[in-house]
């Protein structure tokens, strides 16, 4: 796809080239930041995060900065007239005016697609509640082409919140392209939404589901874990039943392959304690710091300056 002036609202809107050139981009990128650092003089992206960020915000807003861009927009939504009653899409038309692109981060699946109809400039979702999360994806992506050389047959395990983790729902359908064979270790409460499996299945994908992470650890050339998030259960109780259920240490390098990578898109709380970070298979700061090259690459490519 072109995509100049298109919205990133969902990983299944790119192709395995639309990925691919978004990775070979990046890469160009990751090579001499120096050189890009006039690319979007003038340019200016608003970031509206309607959730807490880390990453995903400051990393949108670093690479602005690394490209010679500005920035406007909020990331505390009561200092916003959205707090005196106006509602999103008036809102969303009115900051539309005063940027080239939109990055958005929402609590509810589908706000930031709906958020695009009413703007008149690119919009990129930056995670809509449990739904998806597809910048995360292709700097998933990218780093784990970076470590392992390749995309194509990973045996690729998910840990943790798979239910309401839009990381982990983005990141395996974007592998459906490589030729994967998962594994979704999961409590049955957490498990992978059913039609994310329909979706492999109609692919010829193969999955297994499992409890015991140790169970299936030694096959995995990637292991992807995550947070169990507190702020997606309808109660304190539900989340008392599965809060520290995966608890990962350094003793996981017994259970693993040497070449295996752990991913996390993180923030983590406690299922990976910090001596993991002593492994050399645990790549989850380069992969956060990955976000650089990627998310340049992808304010250069929607807003035309990188082809
Ligand atoms: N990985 C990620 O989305 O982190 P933040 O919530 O800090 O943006």
């Amino acid at each position: 796809m072109n995509f100049e002036g298109q919205h990133l609202l969902a990983i299944g809107d790119l192709t395995k080239e639309d990925l691919l050139k978004v990775i070979e981009v990046a890469g160009e990128i990751d090579k001499d930041m120096e050189k890009y650092k006039s690319l979007l003089n003038g340019k200016i992206v608003s970031t509206l995060f309607f959730e807490p960020s880390t990453r995903t915000r400051m990393s949108f807003q670093a690479s602005m900065e690394r490209m010679g861009g500005s920035i406007i927009g909020f990331s505390d939504v009561s200092t916003s007239s959205l707090q005196k009653g106006e509602s999103l899409p008036d809102t969303i038309k009115i900051i539309s005016g005063y940027c080239d692109v939109i990055v958005m981060r929402h609590p509810e699946a589908g706000s930031v697609a709906k958020a695009a109809e009413d703007s008149s400039v690119p919009v990129i979702n930056a995670g809509d509640g449990p739904n998806e999360h597809p910048t995360q994806t292709i700097l998933d992506l990218y780093t784990i082409m970076k470590e392992k050389g390749t995309l194509e047959g990973l045996k690729v395990g998910f840990v943790g919140d798979l239910r309401f983790g839009r990381t982990v729902h983005s990141l395996a359908m974007a592998l459906t392209h490589f030729n994967p064979e998962f594994y979704f270790i999961s409590p049955p409460s957490l498990a992978m939404p059913e039609k994310y499996l329909q979706e492999l299945i109609k692919k010829g994908i193969k999955y297994r589901q499992e409890e015991d992470l140790l169970k299936v650890s030694k096959e995995l050339d990637v292991l992807y874990v995550t947070r169990i998030q507190k702020e997606r259960f309808v109660s304190p109780e539900e989340y008392a039943k599965v809060k520290g259920i995966y608890k990962l240490d350094k003793s996981l390098a017994q259970h693993i392959k040497e070449d295996a990578k752990i991913l996390h898109p993180l923030p983590r709380v406690d299922e990976m304690n910090p001596e993991l970070d002593e492994l050399p298979q645990s790549i989850y700061f380069q992969q956060a710091h990955n976000g650089i090259p990627v998310r340049m690459a992808l304010l250069g490519l929607v807003l035309g300056k990188l082809k």
